[in-house]
């Protein structure tokens, strides 16, 4: 049975080892609890670093052994290849770079050169434990070179891959020196996902200008592989966090805070030791606060809390000297016997200490000068059980998109930082209510599971996609059977979609024109009196008839509102049809699911998708991508799909090409039926044909159609073969 495998740097157990024993602990993190309910099932894999260095092999068994009960398997890192992979080319060059901080970027060759290897290391386990027809879901920076080799050594292989830092601009990545390389280890995967459309839209940018390859509607054709690229922005388990923040556990533990801190109100901030998150920018923000409101003084306490993290790393602790300089500066500042401006941990706490500060504080300043999402912005808010808090965001931070009830900060602007303090310091209770109801009903909706579903949902669309186009290349065995076929028909009937299935040229009018060698072709085909050619097109009838009206053909124009037969007049037909909404609403609400901020507006004749509050540009790459969807549902219905300002509707139509073909169908017995076409108005047109049509979608898209074909050049040969 197939499976699926998750890769990531870190698994999601900490292993530590004291005094030669080993203890496994759980990790709490977003990531293993969203996949938990997805590795822990059957014989599901997570593969990764158990983040301690074993070197007896007696202990590696052990560990092998321990955690594959849990579904887990290790890739044990020696000294060495920590130094070159982790702190090295992962959190020294990818890190710096992808998060804006190029001034610390290292790029080293050796440090590539330790990179390569270590991932061909998680590839080597990934094969290992790899069957046909599994699916492989790589996550992060530290494993951008995976997809591609894992697709080299399993080519069949299904692959997902989740970016869960930024991905920069192409002005920050085309610093790299091995931008190309990391740029085709991402392409290996058949599904790209990022937290937010700016990252995927830089993605694409790279993409494009540095390999040289475009995408359409967020589509990559890779040699002969398509990889699709999306947003899917990572929820919290909110559950989790708003019952852990009820339960007796965490309120023992804020009363025991509260009678420590006293009645002060609380600021709170949480990261992770990193130069990424502005911890340095909120310290002057905070420094500046006291002296421009001196009133609060002795009357709010910042607690601030940072994880140690990569502490080998070079500018990690410079850092780190830095925040203990300006902490000890201000409390020294302002500080009194009886109150201290900041309570400052540099150590990890637990879930409970967490939910029981989350509880506690008035305002949490999450200030990051660039973050891929920040999940302790949305733990906050799920913890505020009595909906009273205020958030300040940097909207640097990816949940910024999702969060626009918070105050959004620039974290580059300290005066704006002082002033959201102090306007969040005095907000009427009303108004935080207001605003944390608001964003608790986003990200219940948008929570972990949500994102694992989406994500999972989506990669399985993709490989159904790429299944179905996979069957049915027309290559020159099947051209043969068609002429076969063909010659022996004495009766037979031609559709041929006009732009991009016989000319290449959409957008040029002029170059649209047919052609000497397509006129010829056209000539030939409706000369034979076997023969009956349907040109459709959605071309106005007048530009058709000048093209191609002297030829002895008929004429589907205007997507099947005119029709003229040879020797006839043009002729119009229309007729209504409406009982379809109820199985459009689904994928509406399919699109809502991954779309935070569209709605549904259901009419009486018709159903409108909104997306004017979704993310700038997220919401014009859904509309083309529903748009394609809804055609693709609708082509059989009767029903048009429009695309307006900030809307997308449907609505029952009058007539498609379809419908204009079947008239065709109905009045003559042919024992040929081609129907060739490039783009969704010609899945009417294929939908309409009967079961023993042939049917050619021109270009990669997913059709209804039999065979595929690349261009209208290879379109033209196919035909000079048939004659
Ligand atoms: N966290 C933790 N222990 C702590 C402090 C924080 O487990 O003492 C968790 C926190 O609850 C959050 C995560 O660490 O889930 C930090 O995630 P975020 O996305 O905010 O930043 P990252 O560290 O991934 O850059
Ligand atoms: C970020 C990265 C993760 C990483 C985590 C902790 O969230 O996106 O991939 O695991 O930080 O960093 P660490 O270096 O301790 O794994």
């Amino acid at each position: 049975m197939s499976k699926v495998i998750i890769v990531s740097n870190r698994l999601p157990v900490k292993i530590v080892k004291e005094k030669n024993k080993l203890s496994y602990q759980p990790s709490e993190g977003g990531l293993a609890t969203g996949l938990g309910s997805i590795y822990k099932e059957g014989n599901n894999l997570w593969i990764g670093w158990p983040g301690v260095e074993l070197k007896k092999e007696s202990e590696q068994h052990e560990v092998r052994e321990e955690i594959r009960k849990e579904n887990m398997a290790p890739v044990f890192l020696t000294r060495q290849e920590v130094e070159v992979f982790y702190e090295g080319f992962s959190n020294a060059t990818l890190w710096p770079l992808f998060h804006y901080f190029h001034q610390f970027a290292i790029y080293d060759q050796k440090l590539f050169d330790g990179y390569k290897a270590v991932n061909d290391k998680y590839c080597e386990i990934v094969v290992e434990k790899a069957q046909p027809g599994d699916i492989i879901w790589v996550h992060d920076y530290q494993l951008l070179l995976l997809p591609q080799m894992i697709r080299a050594r399993l080519p069949g292989i299904s692959i997902g891959f989740f970016l869960h830092i930024p991905f920069p601009s192409f002005e920050a990545f085309r610093l790299l020196p091995w931008r190309r390389e990391i740029l085709m280890g991402m392409l290996g995967s058949d599904l790209i996902g990022f937290h937010t459309y700016d990252d995927m839209r830089h993605f694409l940018s790279s993409v494009s200008r540095i390999a040289g390859i475009s995408a359409s509607k967020g589509v990559i054709t890779v040699e002969s592989r398509s990889v699709e690229v999306d947003s899917f922005p990572m929820g919290i388990d909110y559950q989790k966090y708003h019952d852990v923040a009820s339960s007796p556990e965490t309120i023992k533990r804020e009363i025991d805070y509260r009678t420590s801190l006293g009645k002060h109100k609380l600021i709170l901030s949480i990261d992770r030791l990193d130069y990424s998150k502005g911890i340095p920018q909120r310290l002057y923000a905070l420094d500046k606060f006291f002296e421009k409101y001196p009133e609060f003084i002795g009357i709010v306490s910042q607690i601030m809390i940072v994880v140690p993290s990569r502490d080998n790393v070079g500018e990690y602790k410079r850092l780190k000297e830095e925040i203990d300089l300006l902490v000890g500066r201000i409390n020294g500042k302002y500080g009194t016997i009886h109150w201290t401006p900041i309570h400052y941990f540099y150590r990890s706490f637990s879930l409970y200490s967490l939910s029981a500060f989350y509880r506690m504080a008035d305002v949490a300043l999450v200030t990051p000068m660039r973050d891929g999402m920040n999940l302790v912005c949305k733990e906050f808010i799920a913890s505020k059980l009595d909906q009273k808090g205020v958030l300040i965001l940097s909207e640097m931070a990816g949940a910024s998109k999702e969060l626009s009830d918070a105050i959004l900060i620039n974290p580059n602007d300290i005066d704006q930082m002082v002033n959201a303090l102090h306007e969040a310091l005095i907000m009427p209770p009303e108004d935080q209510i207001a605003h944390i109801k608001i964003m608790q009903e986003s990200l219940k909706r948008y929570n972990i599971h949500h994102w694992v579903k989406i994500f999972f949902d989506r990669l399985n669309d993709v490989i159904t996609r790429q299944k179905f186009l996979a069957t049915k290349v027309l290559d020159p065995h099947m051209i043969r059977v068609i002429r076969e076929k063909y010659d022996k028909a004495k009766k037979r009937i031609l559709f041929l979609d006009y732009d991009g299935t016989l000319t290449g040229f959409h957008d040029q009018p002029q170059k649209a024109k047919p052609d000497k060698d397509l006129v010829d072709i056209l000539d030939r085909l409706s000369r034979d009196k076997k023969n009956t050619v349907v040109i459709i097109s959605g071309r106005d009838r007048r530009t058709l008839e000048e093209w191609v009206g002297y030829l002895d053909m008929d004429i589907i124009a205007e997507h099947g509102i005119w029709i003229r037969e040879k020797n006839k007049d043009w002729e119009t037909f229309t007729h209504l049809k409406n009982d379809w909404k109820s199985d459009f609403r689904p994928i509406f609400e399919n699109y809502v699911d991954r779309t935070p901020g569209s709605f549904i507006e259901e009419k009486d004749y018709s159903l409108v998708w909104h997306y004017r509050k979704v993310e700038t540009g997220l919401g014009e790459l859904r509309t083309r991508e529903l748009a394609s969807h809804l055609r693709y549902m609708a082509s059989d219905k009767n029903l048009s799909v429009l695309e307006g300002d900030m809307v997308i509707e449907i609505k029952n139509s009058e007539v498609d090409n379809g419908r204009a073909s079947e008239r065709w169908l109905q009045h003559g017995q042919y024992e040929f039926i081609l129907a060739i076409g490039d783009d969704w108005t010609d899945e009417d047109t294929f939908l309409a044909m009967p079961d023993d049509a042939i049917t050619i979608r021109v270009g990669r898209s997913s059709s209804q159609a039999k065979y595929r074909i690349d261009s209208f050049n290879a379109v033209r040969d196919f035909f000079k073969e048939l004659l």
